[in-house]
């Protein structure tokens, strides 16, 4: 699986470098370096979504906060991966 985090402006003021903080935190808990690709990414287009923007396998995933995050690792990244 490969995990893009947009690391545009918006996306920045948004919380992105703590939403990639945060999976970088989650992806070695759950002992997943060797399944995971974390990346960089230029504006993926979706500025206008609340929260960081993120690209996981080519799909656009909108609206990552801290608040939210572990619902959204469980679901879209753990359970994919299953
Ligand atoms: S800056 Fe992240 S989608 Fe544009």
């Amino acid at each position: 699986m490969k995990i893009e985090v947009c690391m545009g402006s918006s996306c920045h003021a948004k919380g992105a470098s703590r939403v990639l903080d945060l999976l970088r935190e989650a992806i070695a808990a759950n002992k997943l370096e060797d399944k995971i690709e974390l990346a960089g990414s230029i504006c993926l287009g979706a500025c206008k979504e609340s929260g960081a923007n993120l690209r996981i396998d080519g799909e656009i995933v909108t609206g990552i906060t801290k608040e939210n995050f572990y619902e959204f690792f469980n679901t879209k990244v753990i359970d994919a991966l299953k």
